[in-house]
């Protein structure tokens, strides 16, 4: 209990999936949340899922893939509690499943646009909040499909891997000011958004339990506790780390 205590946390695209299992536990673990997404009605449905346990969150709308509305977040966010400690950039798409001779220029676009600049814009403008506390975390969400290559979902893994340096990149721009960057590399997890490539592939979860040495799938807060410690004062030396949580899928 209390490990985020007194902290004030976004967790982007947290109106469903992992997203929403990071921003409840954090604010179980006595963070205030922000909670954002494009979904009005789940947005409130987590906001009152929170509050019903004592927890204190709001619901923003936001589409993170717009620097102007990132902004428009921080600022409000930072009114309403007074402070930002905590940012985590969850929110991502998986994309069109093609190779890379079948990628159209537009859905390569809209992929970065939303699970790469994304986390340009949130970070770039929550380092001066950070700095305004002399301190703060930030943890990314990559994925395994950001560590190692695979037939499928090409730019899916074009825009983790990128994920994954700008972590090690701004861990080490911003370790001096005491603002740690980590990231999480979920393997799969029955969210939405898996369930999203069964629409394509109706066995695509039959060919993958086979590759997960542990034998089952994620759940949500299974990566919430990983983003858990990252975001919280127990991480105080841990900047700049990938944590793998993947039921032993990479280290093959
Ligand atoms: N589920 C998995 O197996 C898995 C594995 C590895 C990594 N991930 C990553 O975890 C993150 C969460 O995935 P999930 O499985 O919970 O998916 P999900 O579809 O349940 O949730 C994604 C969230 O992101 C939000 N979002 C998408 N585009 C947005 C935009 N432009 N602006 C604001 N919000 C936006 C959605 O509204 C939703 O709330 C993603 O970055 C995903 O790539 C998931």
């Amino acid at each position: 209990m209390n490990r985020v205590e007194g902290k004030v946390a976004i967790v982007t695209g947290s109106t469903s999936g992992l997203g929403r299992a990071e921003a409840v536990m954090l604010a179980r673990e006595g963070a205030k949340v922000a909670v954002t997404g494009r979904n009005d009605e789940r947005g409130a449905e987590v906001v009152e899922e929170i509050r019903a346990f004592g927890g204190v969150a709001e619901y923003w709308r936001v589409d993170v893939s717009k620097e102007e509305e990132c902004i428009k977040l921080i600022k409000e966010v930072v009114e309403k509690f007074g402070k930002l400690d905590i940012l985590v950039n969850n929110a991502g798409i998986t994309g069109p499943d093609v190779p890379t001779d079948k990628v159209e220029e537009a859905d390569w676009d809209n992929m970065f646009n939303i699970n790469v600049k994304s986390v340009l814009f949130m970070t770039k403008h929550a380092i001066p909040e950070f700095r305004k506390n002399g301190k703060g975390s930030i943890v990314n969400t990559s994925s395994v499909s950001g560590l190692i290559g695979d037939r499928e979902l090409t730019p899916y893994h074009a825009t983790k891997a990128c994920v994954k340096m700008m972590t090690q990149k701004d861990a080490i721009e911003y370790a001096p000011e005491n603002i740690r960057v980590n990231c999480v590399c979920p393997g799969t997890v029955m969210t939405p958004l898996v369930k999203g490539l069964l629409a394509d592939d109706p066995h695509y979860l039959d060919n993958d339990i086979k590759r997960y040495p542990c034998g089952y799938f994620g759940e949500p807060d299974d990566v919430a506790y990983g983003v858990l410690f990252l975001a919280s004062d127990e991480g105080r030396f841990v900047t700049g780390h990938a944590l793998v949580i993947d039921g032993g899928y990479t280290a093959q």
